[in-house]
């Protein structure tokens, strides 16, 4: 039997917008489908990763500058790919992150700075890969927000930001989904969580083809 095709696919989106439900649910219909699936998240997704994750969502909002994020991003995500989602593509596998590069684009590149010129020339230095597909679940902040915080969970650094943060991002998402409709698709969020979720297979299904 031929080894499948890797497939790398990313959820992205403001904080609270259901990311990771939906990622789970895709994975789970994958492996029904009798592929192998790595599901993962950023920051984070590998031991190191994790580690450099703690630095970034715990603590006070003004922790770090611009900059010194985007480093931080870009360090974790260089680990991660590194060490588990390059050798799972390899192996053929699907990978399923929650967050990747666009989510560094949109907080640090245009939300929280103009800082996208430096987070362009460090993803074109350090990470390079692009995933295959990549599903923006969008949402309305104030909706968002309020679920999103009710998690509490000593992770808030950005979600303290505040409704004008989260529409900053939201526009973010937004313009990027326009801006390379190759890759990116658009999934309206204020649904049930199972009429997203038939989106994003539908989405997935095309993409497998
Ligand atoms: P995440 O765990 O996805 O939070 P949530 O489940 O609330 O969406 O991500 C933690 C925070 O880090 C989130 O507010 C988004 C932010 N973030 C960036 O600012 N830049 C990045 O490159 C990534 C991956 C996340």
């Amino acid at each position: 039997m031929t080894q499948p095709q890797g497939l790398f696919i990313t959820f992205e989106g403001i904080d609270g917008a259901g990311k990771s439900t939906q990622a789970r649910a895709l994975g789970a219909w994958c492996e029904a489908g009798g592929r192998e699936v790595v599901l993962t998240r950023e920051p984070g997704g590998s031991a190191g990763a994790e580690e450099i994750r703690r630095l970034l969502v715990e603590g006070a909002p003004d922790r770090w500058s611009g900059e010194t994020e985007t480093l931080l991003f870009t360090a974790a995500r260089r680990d991660h790919l590194e060490r588990v989602i390059a050798p799972a593509l390899e192996a053929g596998k699907v990978v399923i992150c929650d967050r990747f590069a666009d989510s560094t684009r949109v907080y640090q590149g245009a939300a929280r700075g103009e800082l996208r010129a430096f987070v362009d020339t460090l993803h074109a230095l350090a990470i390079q890969r692009e995933p295959d597909l990549t599903l923006i679940l969008d949402m309305d902040p104030e909706v968002a927000l309020s679920r999103g915080l009710a998690r509490r969970s000593g992770e808030d650094r950005f979600e303290e930001e505040g409704l004008a943060f989260q529409q900053k991002l939201r526009a973010g998402f937004l313009a990027l989904a326009e801006a390379e409709p190759g890759r990116c698709r658009l999934i309206d969020a204020g649904r049930a969580p199972e009429a997203i979720t038939a989106d994003v297979i539908a989405c997935a299904q095309e993409a497998l083809r």
